[in-house]
């Protein structure tokens, strides 16, 4: 069989790895389509690299721009390609423009989908990736969740049941591979940052960051909470064109530095004493890692990470962030468990459905 992968956006590097690698086991032949929503070396080149991704066989190109300019480009530039290609299914994944942007093309096109990272809803259409979600689910031939909630999301937009398999969390399959190796640079990175203990702290909705009224009051805050525990802020683009200036004037226990690769993330992650986020990944991560996870969101897609793993929703709650910042600092975890599934094993999982069907 002939399997065509889209990735476009940093988290999809993660989630496209291991079930590149599954397919590869079983003798599919496979072709990288990456889309360039994603572009600067840190934000892309890095995680080719360190995930070990063969470079694309196809590139957009695409860059940046608006949602519909972006989602425009993919769709025109992507077309071609499938047509030329042929393949007898096309991967997407998660919920980034790119991922909308070809199943669309796809499914005008009748070329079968399939969607990794399929069922999470934030109930929140204001969220660009909602939207993302809502539409690709739709439009899926075969949709692979990652929790039961995915499922019963699905069963009630309408979706059949026989399009859905519940295979588990191929994020969380990456990290499961990569944390020894992730083990083996900490000393190293430890080493450069000669801090004992810190935090970690990453922010990129355009719901927090684009705003100047909600995102000062939170770096304010951050600030003042880096004078009980210094802060690693690895910061994305989108939060550096606009507060370039406003993150140098915090206190220097704030640091702010480039976005970092696959590896030295996953190890900060694992050793810090609180993460700190918006982002919609690193809940999973934390969870798997037991880590506390403090997001700065009203909702999430993930609701799995708030009953078994570490994550608390707190908004804009300044109060909750502080309290339970320091409870965080007092070294009380309250890890409750793995959500099902969540074993390494869901690339596996899906090559092994799509080998057996033929599709
Ligand atoms: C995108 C995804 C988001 C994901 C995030 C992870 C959508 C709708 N959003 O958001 O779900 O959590 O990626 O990073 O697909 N930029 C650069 N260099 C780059 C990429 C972006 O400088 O390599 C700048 C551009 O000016 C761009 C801005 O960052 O306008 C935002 O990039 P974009 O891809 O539009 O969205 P993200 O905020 O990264």
């Amino acid at each position: 069989m002939k399997v065509l992968h889209v990735v476009g956006a940093r988290p999809n590097f993660m989630k496209a790895a291991p079930v590149y690698r599954a397919l590869a086991n079983r003798g599919h032949e496979q072709i990288l389509v990456h889309t360039g929503q994603h572009y600067d070396t840190l934000m892309s080149d890095v995680f080719f690299k360190g995930l070990g991704i063969p470079d694309p066989d196809e590139s957009l190109n695409v860059g940046s721009g608006s949602h519909a300019q972006q989602t425009a480009s993919i769709m025109s530039l992507f077309e071609p390609v499938v047509l030329a290609r042929k393949p007898d299914m096309v991967l997407v994944y998660g919920d980034v423009n790119s991922t909308v942007a070809a199943a669309l093309v796809c499914a005008k096109i009748g070329v079968r989908v399939g969607h990794v990272e399929s069922g999470l809803r934030s109930f929140d259409r204001s969220m660009p990736e909602e939207i993302n979600r809502l539409v690709t689910d739709q439009l899926a031939d075969i949709l692979f969740t990652p929790s039961t909630d995915g499922d019963e999301n699905l069963a009630r937009e309408g979706i059949a049941r026989e399009k859905v398999f519940f295979v588990g969390n191929v994020m969380i399959d990456t990290l499961i591979r990569f944390l020894p190796k992730a083990d083996e640079i900490y000393p190293r990175l430890k080493a450069e940052l000669s801090l004992e203990s810190f935090g970690l702290v990453t922010l990129h909705r355009p719901s927090n960051v684009d705003d100047e009224s909600i995102f000062l009051p939170m770096l304010r805050v951050l600030d003042s909470l880096s004078e009980k525990l210094p802060l690693i802020f690895p910061v994305h683009p989108r939060t550096l064109q606009k507060w370039s200036k406003q993150l140098q004037q915090c206190n220097s226990n704030i640091r702010a530095v480039d976005p970092l690769g696959y590896l030295e993330f996953l190890a900060l992650q694992k050793n810090s004493a609180v993460v700190i986020t918006d982002s919609g990944g690193i809940q999973e991560e934390t969870t798997y890692l037991g880590v506390p996870c403090l997001t700065l969101r009203e909702n999430t897609e993930r609701p799995v990470t708030l009953t078994f793993g570490t994550n608390v929703l707190i908004g804009r709650d300044w109060e909750l962030l502080r309290k339970h910042f320091d409870r965080a600092l007092s070294g009380r975890r309250e890890h409750k468990g793995l959500p099902p599934l969540w074993d390494g094993k869901a690339s596996e999982r899906i090559a092994d459905i799509i080998t057996q069907r033929g599709i």
